[in-house]
């Protein structure tokens, strides 16, 4: 899935939001529907998921680890669950595209099946680090080969038996967490995990929802009783992919208008709790649930935004928001500082230094620091903008480009299709000027 084509996008300032918009199901719910309905007994209809590349990496995993998933709709997904051990040797290297989702979930559950297996990914992913899931998996007994460096392909060596494990993440990532928990599910007696501070809990959420016991009190999640039933999963629309139309809404003068049915789970929500800091006008209407996890539609008015401190516990709540969140930064009177948000430099790009580095172009005063930033708000410029292959970083520009003084370049967009693949529909469906080149 590696991608060659190089789309460069062209942003003019101006226009505002309004009406109600609809963006794609979430990603992290997404991935997680498709593999929990994969190893459990019975069929799971997902409506809803995310068709982003990223996703498909995991439906053609299991595609071609033998789980039948058909397609009816758009979003409409029916998966013939397996059972935890009927998952059949791919033969083949399993290519999670830029997917690290993708990747460190299925290591874990990767790590307890009979058959060896390799998982490789693009040239972002290949730079990512992977110890943070082999080693855990590895003191549950998993044999897995990196580079020398930790990163992929992860060369994952089957017919190992797991043991339980008691472990304290390093950093606080849903991603190893949910590993951990995957891995658990192979294990004789559960497993144990202590974060160093809330993150992303779907995996908590679904693997209850689909019939686990699964405990979660003041950091410690510890997984017991395994069972897996097929479910109905209603996948909302991923807050990270609202957010860039929140932020557009936020600095662009006049703009009023609605993003319905998005998903509000609370280690989800530390881009609103932020930007409402910086001043900002959003409401939330229509509370509902689906499948365990809070949903509502999401007002936003333009407002007149100034600079904060980003309180650090906020930090693993918001942490792919940064991106647009450093452009809401820029157009705000005064300072935002950025601390403890180190786990930025590890994502699809280096977004401390990607963001830096088109703020700086685009005239605006940052400095960096190891673990964040400090982001001077005033006037955009013009410019031309790399997004160095990173699907936020690229949508985080063309919503600067909105605000600027002068047409923005920015360069290398594909990678917008791994998380939010119709973006650019919906921007021209607001009548903003975005033209490809
Ligand atoms: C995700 C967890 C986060 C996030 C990523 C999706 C998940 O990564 O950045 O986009 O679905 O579990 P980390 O666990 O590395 O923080």
């Amino acid at each position: 899935m590696q991608r060659n084509t190089d789309m460069d996008i062209t942003v003019q300032a101006g226009g505002s939001l309004s009406g109600h918009i609809r963006v794609p199901g979430d990603k992290s719910i997404s991935h997680r529907a498709i593999m929990l309905g994969a190893l459990s007994e019975g069929q799971t209809t997902i409506r809803g998921l995310l068709e982003g590349d990223d996703v498909l990496a995991t439906v053609n995993a299991f595609r071609s680890m033998g789980v039948e998933i058909s397609r009816y709709e758009d979003g409409v997904y029916v998966v013939q669950g397996v059972g935890l051990n009927g998952l059949v040797d791919p033969r083949k290297y399993l290519d999670m595209g830029n997917s690290g989702t993708s990747m460190r979930l299925l290591c874990g559950i990767l790590a307890a099946q009979k058959f060896d297996s390799v998982l490789t990914g693009d040239v972002s992913l290949s730079r990512r680090p992977m110890r943070r899931v082999t080693e855990p998996l590895q003191k549950m007994g998993a044999i897995i080969e990196t580079e020398n460096d930790g990163t992929p392909p992860l060369k994952i060596s089957g017919g190992q038996i797991l043991r339980p494990i008691e472990y304290c993440l390093p950093m606080a990532s849903a991603q190893v967490k949910s590993a951990i928990l995957l891995a658990g599910l192979y294990t004789d007696g559960g497993v144990v995990v202590h974060e160093p501070a809330p993150t992303r809990d779907h995996t908590e959420r679904m693997l209850r929802g689909f019939g686990c016991q699964i405990e979660a009190h003041d950091g410690t999640i510890r997984l017991g009783h395994v069972s897996l039933g097929g479910q109905d999963i209603d996948v909302p629309s991923d807050i990270s992919s609202a957010a860039f139309f929140i932020v557009a809404g936020l600095i662009t003068p006049g703009s009023d208008f609605v993003i319905e049915h998005v998903g509000l789970n609370p280690t989800r929500t530390g881009i609103l709790d932020i930007l409402r800091m910086m001043g900002a006008d959003i409401k939330i209407e229509n509370h509902n649930e689906v499948g365990g996890e809070p949903v509502g539609d999401i007002r936003v008015k333009y407002s007149t935004l100034e600079g904060v401190d980003v309180p650090v516990d906020l930090v693993p709540l918001a942490i792919d928001e940064f991106p647009i969140l450093c452009i809401a930064a820029a157009t705000a009177q005064g300072m935002t500082r950025i601390r403890g948000a180190e786990e930025l430099r590890h994502k699809e790009s280096d977004r401390i230094a990607a963001m830096a580095e088109g703020l700086d172009t685009l005239g605006v005063q940052v400095e960096t620091r190891k673990d964040g930033m400090d982001i001077i708000g005033g006037e955009l410029n013009g410019g031309t903008v790399d997004s160095h292959h990173d699907h936020r970083i690229a949508m985080s520009f063309i919503v600067a480009g909105l605000a600027a003084k002068n047409t923005v370049l920015v360069r290398g967009c594909d990678n917008i299709a791994t998380s939010f693949p119709n973006f650019l529909d919906i921007v021209r469906s607001q009548g903003l000027a975005v033209r490809r080149d």
